[in-house]
């Protein structure tokens, strides 16, 4: 790496390239060689960790705004003296000592930033708990963690209280954030914290950890089964936490974080990105369109994070006299698409879209720093060298590689969709899932290319263009198979909501009795004061998409279902199908004259007893 690096940095192969892909070259080169030096200044140090990062902002720059909360400001001092108070209580009353994990279950709020950055000076892991989880999954996320201590929300009580015999079972300690609480088995700890001492924790408490141990768990739900949690150890955090400052974001910034901190987006990508930045980060509890620009405007926000959804929610609210009346100057984040980045833009004024693509746990990532609308990064040639991926030639029948009859898979050519396999090498590891080995193996791949190879398998289908610049295609599962072709569904949703009162679609397959494959349903929010229109609706259908894509039922539903991340969820609704009798929302078959027309229950048996052919 060293050697590549000096070779790169003597430019003594630009010619060489210059003229083969001359238009990125220099950028590309530019990118390669921060990467690069990202990785060889987090190696010199193998024992200087985010949390070391952080005080040395401390140091720096006490009295700097660290977190703006809700009307309160807390500086970087204030961040440290309330951390040294909360790792000294949790050392006292929860026995907590290097090695241990403790597993935090609440909402944004400036105390999650400072129980995590406690727990690090004692040397623990954190299991960053989705807050909207219950029950039986909330006890599978907890144990997987390996965690001897809970520490909730006041307002996360009743959820808790439900866990707690169990947890009591295991001998976990659990407290709540908070004065008092009179139930038996819960602690408080906000009393704790505030009698406890402010002075600063020795090193020594954390003296065994190194780059290579774990910090933090992070949930990944995937499209099946309870959540997985994806182990990210101080160097992965370091990986994650140089994204800002590739692309651009300086200690002036001022960062939104609106998105939840128990997600890799808003920890690593908003928070420990920002620490390393040094800079001010404005939190808030919760996601609010309508609240966002005012944000942006009252705390002079310069830098937003984004997912996909968000930017939608955004252009779907209400035109304004002062929408382009903000200092947003970037937008960070991933799973924009081509349409509403154009449409954020041209609403929204020039903001520089930073569109990243990497799974929490995954090993590659890239990242937009040319601002190409619609696409998610480079494949360039020497990061490819640096960090080997591919895309594979994928059956989305079988959900697959497609394989040789030597057992090995091929590389898609340019132009064609694939899947994203990522090479498992000392430089671009995959850590894999707590306590589920099974988890972990699932989601690599053997025998690629050759015997013996490791890879991670990403689940999406990524294309790459003429000019090198990569797109999202398509989670696996996120296609369906009707009529012998695959359906992309975020496909066919891009052209549902083209049509006037439609603010949301979600859209899956859905089973036939007789018939191969899925047929396309799609669930519609429409806009407040918007009747559907079958007619048009079907008009705007029939002139965007082939026979075969087309939805064939419609379900208009008050609120689409999402989870905490807005991602939608089209599982439960497969699953219900289009039997009037049992789902309570309109619902709309087409028909070919008429557009989509109410769906009755004599149609639907119909259709089950194989008289009308779909
Ligand atoms: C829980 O703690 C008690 C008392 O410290 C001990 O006797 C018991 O064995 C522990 N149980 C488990 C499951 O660790
Ligand atoms: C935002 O910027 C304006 C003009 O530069 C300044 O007057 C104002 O105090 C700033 N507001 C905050 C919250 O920093």
């Amino acid at each position: 790496m060293y050697v590549l690096y000096t070779v790169l940095a003597g430019l003594a192969i630009l010619p060489l390239f210059l003229h083969i892909i001359f238009p990125y070259f220099m950028r590309d080169l530019q990118f390669v060689v921060r990467c690069i030096n990202f990785a060889i200044q987090i190696r010199k140090k193998p024992c200087y960790t985010i949390l070391d990062s952080f005080l040395d902002k401390v140091k720096k720059h006490p009295e700097k705004p660290f977190i703006v909360f809700e009307n309160t400001t807390y500086s970087y001092l204030d961040a440290d003296k309330q951390s040294n108070k909360i790792g000294r209580s949790l050392m006292e009353f929860a026995s907590l000592k290097e090695g241990d994990t403790a597993a935090l279950f609440l909402g944004n709020e400036p105390i999650y930033v400072f129980l995590w950055l406690g727990l690090s000076k004692i040397g623990c892991k954190v299991a960053l708990l989705n807050n909207n989880i219950r029950t039986k999954s909330l006890l599978h996320c907890f144990s997987c963690s390996g965690a001897n201590v809970l520490i909730a929300a006041t307002e996360l009580r009743d959820a808790v209280e439900e866990v707690l015999p169990a947890l009591q079972d295991q001998n976990i300690s659990v407290f709540l954030l908070s004065a008092e609480c009179d139930t038996v088995g819960i602690e408080t700890l906000t009393d704790k914290i505030s009698r406890a001492s402010d002075e600063p924790l020795s090193p020594d408490l954390r003296s065994k950890i190194t780059l290579k141990s774990p910090a933090i768990y992070i949930y990944t739900s995937g499209t099946t089964g309870l959540p997985k949690a994806a182990l990210i150890n101080h160097e992965r955090m370091w990986m994650a936490s140089f994204l800002q400052r590739l692309v651009g974001v300086t200690s002036d910034d001022v960062l939104y974080v609106c998105l939840p901190l128990y997600h890799s987006s808003a920890f690593l990508m908003g928070l420990t990105a920002g620490i390393e930045r040094g800079l001010t980060i404005i939190l808030r509890r919760k996601f609010s369109a309508s609240q966002f620009w005012d944000d942006c405007r009252k705390y002079n926000v310069t830098v937003i994070q984004y997912i996909g959804e968000l930017i939608r929610y955004l252009c779907n609210t209400p035109k304004k006299a002062n929408d382009r009346n903000h200092k947003v100057r970037l937008a960070l984040g991933n799973g924009i698409r081509a349409d509403a980045w154009s449409e954020f833009l041209h609403r929204f004024g020039n903001v520089h879209i930073r569109e990243c693509y990497g799974a929490t746990e995954g090993n590659v990532g890239f990242i937009n720093y040319m601002g190409k609308v619609g696409a998610i990064g480079r494949d360039i040639f020497l990061f490819r060298k640096l960090v080997p991926y591919a895309l594979i030639k994928y059956d989305t029948e079988r959900e697959e590689p497609v394989r040789d009859s030597r057992g090995f898979c091929s590389e898609v050519p340019r132009g064609e969709a694939g899947l994203f396999v990522g090479k498992i090498t000392k430089t671009s590891p995959f850590v894999g899932y707590a306590k589920s080995n099974d988890q972990t193996e699932k989601k690599k791949l053997r025998d690629v290319f050759e015997k013996g190879d490791l890879y991670f398998n990403s689940g999406d289908l990524l294309k790459v263009d003429q000019d090198g610049f990569i797109y999202f295609q398509d989670r696996i599962g996120d296609t369906f198979r009707w009529k012998g072709e695959n359906v992309a569904t975020t496909e066919v949703t891009d052209i549902m909501i083209l049509v006037d009162s439609i603010e949301e679609a979600n859209v899956y397959g859905v089973m036939v009795p007789g018939h191969e494959g899925r047929i396309g349903m799609a669930a519609l929010k429409l806009k407040d004061g918007h009747g559907f229109d079958g007619y048009d609706t079907y008009q705007c259908i029939k002139t965007n998409l082939p026979s075969y894509a087309r939805p064939r039922f419609i379900r208009i539903q008050n609120s689409l279902v999402v989870t905490g991340t807005f991602k939608q969820i089209k599982g439960k609704l497969a699953k219900d199908g289009f039997n009037p009798a049992a789902i309570q929302d309109p619902l709309y078959i087409l028909d070919e004259t008429k557009g989509y027309i109410p769906m009755t229950q004599e149609m639907y048996n119909s259709i089950i007893s194989g008289r009308i052919r779909l």
